[in-house]
């Protein structure tokens, strides 16, 4: 379908990955190819960024990594899990290894901050009254987080009180609740401004480092994700045309997942036009 050869080039370690996919092939019903042969290899401690124009398969990936699109063909492997062959119940615990996060932050705004984070815990908790419901344990723990994510002083206050940036740090930390294997998040910068943007970034490359998971980030910055990745994963259409490690990386070689692509180009825009300082 494609006659652009794929940029990649040997995984970083001898490390086991906590994410293989092999050959992925992804359809909603009768429509066409939405993924076409994907390969990822997601290692402990690195953060991968995943690019590609609008519509090119990113979200689709992510929920492939979580049972929420459909596997037509190929492997996928996450955390000990085989989607493929799940068995029955493992799909809560897939779920529960993996934290995830949105672009939207997808907090319950009328809740306190320390409950929104709480709530991560609910995966390993059981049915649990949300007023006082939650252990000693884990109260301490949601506190340590927001400490950690550098909103410790805003625990009581409503969620939707809050900056975007501030918000996003709250579901960050709740994604942390869940003591994830691996985290995904999916545009996780796409409402916050500049400043925001590499603050967030910094702090899920913190976590991949310190915890020594992957954390899977999709964006459509190019500059950001070639300041703040360990590796990039890009595709157009479907098709896995670069994966590679950063430094090997720059704007021109990353064109190839543009090149076709009708419209806006939009992947420079950070609030204004980057594509100098992308190029310089
Ligand atoms: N639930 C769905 N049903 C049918 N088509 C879908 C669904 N979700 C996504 N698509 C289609 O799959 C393609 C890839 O979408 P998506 O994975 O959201 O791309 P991206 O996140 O890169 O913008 C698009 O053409 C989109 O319209
Ligand atoms: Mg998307």
């Amino acid at each position: 379908m494609t006659t652009a050869t794929t940029l990649s080039s040997a995984p970083p370690s001898t490390t086991l990955p906590l994410a293989t996919v092999r050959g992925l092939r992804v359809a909603y019903g009768d429509r066409p190819l939405v993924l076409d042969g994907v390969d990822l290899d997601l290692f402990p401690g690195e953060l991968v960024a995943l690019l590609g124009a609008s519509g090119s398969g990113k979200s689709t990936l992510m929920k492939a990594l979580t049972g929420f699109a459909p596997v037509n063909e190929g492997s996928v492997r996450v955390a000990g899990y085989d989607l493929t062959n799940l068995r029955h119940g493992q799909l809560r615990g897939l779920r529960a290894s993996v934290g995830q996060v949105f672009q939207q932050f997808n907090l319950v705004g009328r809740l306190s901050v320390l409950t929104n984070v709480l709530t991560g815990a609910l995966h390993d908790a059981g049915p649990v009254n949300l007023v006082g419901g939650f252990s000693a344990a884990h109260r301490r723990r949601a506190l340590e987080l927001l400490d950690r994510v550098g909103i410790a002083h805003k625990a009581n206050e409503q969620a939707r009180s809050l900056s975007g940036g501030q918000q996003q740090r709250v579901a960050i930390a709740r994604a942390l609740m869940q003591q994830p294997r691996i985290v995904l998040a999916d545009e996780p910068v796409a409402s916050l401004d500049p400043k925001m943007s590499h603050a967030v970034l910094d702090l899920l490359h913190d976590i991949a480092r310190q915890d020594g998971i992957p954390v899977l980030v999709s964006l459509h910055v190019l500059p950001l994700a070639l300041e703040h990745s360990d590796r990039i994963v890009g595709l157009r259409h479907g098709e896995m045309l670069v994966s590679a490690p950063t430094r090997e990386l720059d704007a021109e070689k990353l064109d190839v997942l543009y090149a076709d692509v009708d419209g806006h180009d939009d992947r420079f825009d950070e609030e204004g036009d980057h594509r100098g300082a992308a190029l310089a």
